[in-house]
């Protein structure tokens, strides 16, 4: 099968690479000439675990190809797959769809042949077939159909969420397109993935409520972490003791500093929005999207305490900043909602993340101190923040730690340690619901 994957981003590049890997041929497009010339000179723009190796090897095989422009692979394709950015609108809350119509635009003026196209971006009930009034206006003799194939890869664990998915949703309205899907997916179906086909517009509905379901435990669990730091309970236990209920299940009831990222703070937005638009209340979501803002601002007030009620002029030393460990994508990350609160309060930031620093500059305020590791972030500190679980944080040497820091206090927003540990190293340590 040829594909094309519009957008080699975080779900464009692992998509395309892991179709690549099923055997198919595959070009990726992207408007950013960085992005294409990187990829063509062998470099992944992104940090995703387990990408460049892959990449290397169906470029190498001749499987997977990237390019600035559609005009050379969209002829050829029998599936074209949009997967652009659909951030949040400035101003509404909306989803921006200006990019999935540009692309739709754009390919229709190329289509020869029958092609299916796939809206893999997450995008409001309605989109696919928005998106094929577009076609059909800028190009009435086309033969295609569009179909729905939202994504539910994770970052950080793209590719095996790809290759070993809990489900594969596919929106279509022709048996001609879902036999193009399911034989793209057919080496997924071997290992029995199971495909559910649904129309559109269920189709893109599950995305959006899949990502809010998820975020709802999260915010969920964490206002019961509040909860239990006033009575005495411990938060592990508590979700332990719900997630052994089949009912709930114990993934997604890990309590912290909020949930971040690219999609499930836009999505959960855009969710309301989409209610809004239709007349219908959402409330279990808004409370969520709620929950989650009073869960980071909670944290802000939890430092402050953990310092003695002032941070002026004091040395915080922050560890990881990126939304969630193995990603260096920043968008939306705690950090930047925790941050800039403590600077303003007088804080001097030192900060290390194994990733995420370099996008980390553009989006939080100056003044921060960008260190290469995390023991020259600690050096003098009067606090440490643990803001993101990464592996290289979860083993640190507390005596070194407590050598070089000017203060004692250990502030733990992912609850990797265990107080008796900290306490015993002689740390005042501080964390989320225990
Ligand atoms: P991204 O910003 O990493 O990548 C989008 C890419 O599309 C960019 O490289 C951009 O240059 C390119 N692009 C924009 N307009 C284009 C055009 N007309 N032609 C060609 N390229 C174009 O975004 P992402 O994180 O990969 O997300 C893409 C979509 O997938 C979003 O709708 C998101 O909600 C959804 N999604 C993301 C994830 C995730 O983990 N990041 C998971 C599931 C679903
Ligand atoms: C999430 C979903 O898990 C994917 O299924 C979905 O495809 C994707 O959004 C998307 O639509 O883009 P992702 O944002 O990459 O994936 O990362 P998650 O592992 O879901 O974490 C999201 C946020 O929730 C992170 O800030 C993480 O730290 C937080 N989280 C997660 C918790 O605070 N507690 C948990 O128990 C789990």
């Amino acid at each position: 099968m040829k594909v094309v994957m519009i957008g080699a981003g975080y779900v464009g590049l692992v998509s395309g690479t892991c179709f690549a890997e099923f055997g198919a041929q595959v070009t990726c497009v992207d408007v950013d000439q960085a992005k294409i010339d990187a990829l063509h000179d062998g470099r992944i723009p992104i940090y995703e675990p387990g990408l460049d190796d892959m990449v290397a090897r169906n470029v190498r095989e001749g499987r997977l190809h990237f390019s600035t422009g559609v005009a050379e692979a969209v002829p050829e394709a029998d599936l074209i797959f949009i997967a652009v950015g659909t951030p949040t609108r400035r101003g509404d809350g909306h989803a921006d769809l200006q990019y999935v119509y540009a692309a739709a635009k754009e390919i229709a003026r190329h289509l020869a042949g029958y092609t299916v196209i796939v809206d893999k971006s997450t995008v409001p009930v309605g989109t696919a077939r928005h998106v094929e009034r577009i076609i059909r206006e800028e190009n009435p003799d086309a033969d295609f159909d569009v179909a729905s194939n939202p994504e539910f890869l994770r970052e950080g664990a793209a590719i095996s969420d790809f290759t070993h998915p809990d489900r594969i949703v596919i929106g279509v309205e022709s048996e001609r397109a879902e036999t193009h899907l399911r034989s793209l997916y057919r080496p997924l179906s071997l290992i029995e993935s199971p495909i559910l086909a649904t129309n559109l517009e269920s189709a893109e509905l599950i995305k959006y409520a899949s990502n809010a379901f998820l975020a709802t435990k999260i915010s969920f669990i964490n206002e019961m972490s509040g909860l239990c730091e006033k009575v005495g309970a411990d938060v592990h236990a508590v979700a332990k003791g719900m997630g052994m209920d089949g009912r709930i299940g114990s993934k997604f009831l890990h309590a912290g500093p909020g949930y971040g990222g690219s999609c499930f703070p836009k999505d959960t937005l855009a969710l309301t929005r989409i209610a809004q638009e239709h007349g219908v209340s959402v409330r279990v979501v808004e409370a969520a999207v709620e929950a989650n803002g009073a869960q980071k601002a909670r944290m802000v007030r939890k430092i402050v305490d953990a310092m003695g009620g002032s941070v002026a002029g004091k040395r915080i030393a922050v560890l990881g900043l990126t939304f969630k460990p193995e990603t260096d994508d920043m968008r939306d990350a705690p950090a930047l909602a925790i941050l800039p609160p403590l600077m303003e309060k007088g804080a001097q930031i030192q900060a290390h993340d194994p990733q995420g620093a370099d996008e980390a500059k553009s989006l939080l305020p100056d003044g921060i101190h960008y260190c290469d590791d995390p023991y020259a972030a600690a050096d003098g500190a009067d606090a440490v923040v643990l803001m993101t679980e990464w592996n290289a944080y979860r083993n640190l040497d507390l005596e070194r730690l407590a050598k070089i820091m000017n203060g004692r206090a250990f502030i733990d927003l992912r609850n990797v340690y265990d107080t008796a540990t900290l306490q015993h190293a002689g740390f005042n340590y501080a964390c989320v619901g225990r």
